[in-house]
């Protein structure tokens, strides 16, 4: 569970832009990952950059996926949105804690990061580079 973050091929959502971006999600999760733990005042400011980088560009990725989604006309995108926000606000309670110096939560940072890339990736972006598939393959029949 505290293994550094790090993509690969099951990660695979088969949509270049989203597996591009969620690469760089893993990149910047993995400077996260290396920041925390330490202690000292230069640690912890790296550490919350490297939070604050990850949320931006998590918004960015999300704000990407949706419109490609919509573009798709994916059937389930309202509920991959409610999705979205759900964890940036988590996210962003975190940032808020990080800011307010609560540093015996690197652990559970990690996790979160954890559950948030790769359980959102293969739990749920993966359904959709399916159902791209599928359409593409002329084999979707709108049953989901
Ligand atoms: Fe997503």
């Amino acid at each position: 569970m505290d293994e550094r973050p790090h993509f690969d091929s099951r990660f695979l959502v088969g949509i270049e832009q989203v597996d591009n971006e969620h690469r760089r999600l893993f990149e910047i999760a993995g400077r996260v990952h290396d920041s925390l733990g330490a202690d000292s005042a230069t640690a912890a400011s790296i550490s919350r950059a490297a939070v604050a980088e990850l949320l931006d560009y998590t918004e960015t990725h999300f704000a990407s996926e949706e419109r490609q989604m919509e573009a798709a006309a994916y059937p389930k995108l309202e509920a991959h949105r409610a999705l979205h926000r759900d964890l940036i606000s988590q996210a962003r309670e975190m940032e808020i804690r990080a800011e307010t110096g609560d540093y015996h939560m690197p652990l559970e940072l990690n996790r979160f990061i954890y559950a948030w890339l790769v359980e959102h990736i293969m739990d749920n972006d993966k359904k959709f580079g399916e159902f791209v598939a599928r359409v593409a393959a002329g084999r979707y029949t709108g049953e989901d």
